[in-house]
């Protein structure tokens, strides 16, 4: 199969790696991909959101599968540019349409959907500015935390979580008044549910699924949880409060009920579900749904799965996702990002990266990285996950953290302290 892989990240370096396994696989392409990408594939200069010429490109190269990595391409239609389109429409496209990519596209979609499928997630208000009376006297008649969410694709920045009722009322009027843009037009007022979050991921072919590894990552720039958000500071798979009772409670209440309610939509869903949850006092709960895998949740969870990942994609794509089995390493993976010196806020770029390791049994993840007048350069924010196997987290974290300290880049920062509440 010829595919091409669309991202830039660590995620896409994972989803590459795996993809490089399989001996089906004839040749990859990664656009944009970056400094490690290339070691299992051509990387190419396309604008991941042109879809004519992701189109014609893919008529040219003889693509058979395309694989979208991040969640923009799928919520401007990538998936029904390419099926809708007779010259193109016997590519496969891994990630769903439009419709069913709203699911991560509009908290307020995703949260109807829940309600119509009784799958268990915080209560909700939904407010645009004409009804924001009933929004402020829903906030008046609750006591805080209050969680505040735009509606709209928001770069993991569109979620506040306020005390204070007259600071959340506030905050409501400015989300309104365009604090996100059109992304806050309308605003998720939710319940605030106390517990420890974790990733679940099902690849689905629109009726059947595979659950794939279970993983958490921790959001927060700062030792403790502590600071801004960001993409995401390091991951564990799997972390072992989800226990086999739990997991099955999840897939029960949450990943049938979803894929039923895909289904029952109607929509062209080939693709990965992301299942954001919490455990609040053993029972779990949806935060959140995306239409892709998790960033740096991939590069604890790919290197888990043993099966052939070209087998599991083309199955979904086939609709015989039924008759798959994916089989998992036993072994807990861990990964560490390294990131540039002042991220999520202003960093510098293109500092020399040194001390890369080229055999060991950890696994290196570019993110940000690239090659600049042949010296490995950061290039992003995110800059380079390191995954370890171990026995258990603890153990997999020893070989991480010894690599994160190996490789040296200017304003090099990474938590010391990933797994820390498990
Ligand atoms: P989201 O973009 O919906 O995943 O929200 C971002 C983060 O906000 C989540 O990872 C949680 O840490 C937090 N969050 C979102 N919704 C809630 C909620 N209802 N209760 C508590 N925390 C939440
Ligand atoms: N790590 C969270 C995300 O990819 O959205």
């Amino acid at each position: 199969m010829n595919i091409l892989l669309l991202g830039g990240g660590g995620r896409e370096h994972a989803i590459a790696r795996s993809l490089a396994k399989s001996k089906r696989l004839n040749h990859l392409y990664i656009a944009p991909g970056n400094a490690g990408s290339s070691d299992y594939g051509t990387n190419v200069s396309l604008d991941i959101l042109n879809f004519d010429l992701i189109k014609s490109w893919s008529l040219d190269q003889k693509i058979d599968m395309i694989i979208v990595g991040p969640e923009a391409p799928l919520v401007e239609g990538i998936y029904d540019a390419i099926k809708g389109d007779d010259k193109t429409n016997h590519i496969s496209v891994i990630g769903p349409s439009a419709d069913g990519a709203m699911l991560e596209g509009s908290k307020a979609f995703a949260k109807k959907f829940m309600s119509e499928f009784d799958i268990p997630t915080a209560a909700y208000l939904e407010v645009t500015n004409d009804n924001l009376v009933e929004g402020i006297n829903y906030l008046k008649s609750n006591v805080g935390p209050y969680v505040l969410k735009a509606d709209g694709l928001a770069a993991g920045k569109g979620v506040l979580i306020i005390e204070d009722t007259q600071e959340a009322i506030h905050s409501l009027k400015e989300m309104l008044a365009g604090q996100f843009g059109e992304a806050s037009a309308t605003v998720v007022i939710e319940q605030f549910l106390d517990g420890i979050e974790f990733s679940v991921f099902a690849l689905t072919d629109g009726k059947d699924y595979v659950v794939l590894p279970v993983a958490k990552d921790y959001k927060r720039i700062g030792e403790g949880d502590t600071g801004l958000n960001t993409g995401g500071m390091g991951a564990v798979s799997p972390p072992p409060f989800v226990t086999k009772e739990l997991m099955q409670k999840v897939e029960d209440r949450i990943v049938k009920p979803t894929i039923d309610g895909i289904n029952a939509r109607g929509f062209d869903y080939v693709g990965f579900v992301f299942i954001g949850l919490i455990r609040v006092g053993g029972e779990p709960f949806v935060i959140e749904y995306n239409c892709r895998m998790g960033d740096p949740e991939t590069e604890v969870v790919f290197p888990r799965i043993q099966s052939d990942v070209i087998d599991l994609m083309e199955a979904a794509s086939r609709g015989t996702l039924l008759d798959s089995k994916i089989e998992i390493n036993p072994l807990t993976a861990a990964a560490v990002m390294l990131v540039s010196g002042g991220y999520p806020e202003a960093y510098q770029k293109g500092k020399k990266i040194t001390n890369v390791p080229t055999t060991s049994n950890s696994i290196i993840f570019h993110a940000g990285t690239k090659v600049e007048e042949e010296h490995l350069v950061t290039s992003g924010g995110r800059v380079i996950a390191i995954t370890s196997f171990g026995e258990d987290h603890k153990a997999a974290l020893v070989s991480a953290k010894s690599i994160a300290e190996e490789i040296q880049f200017e304003g090099k920062y990474y938590r010391k302290d990933i797994g820390f509440d498990l």
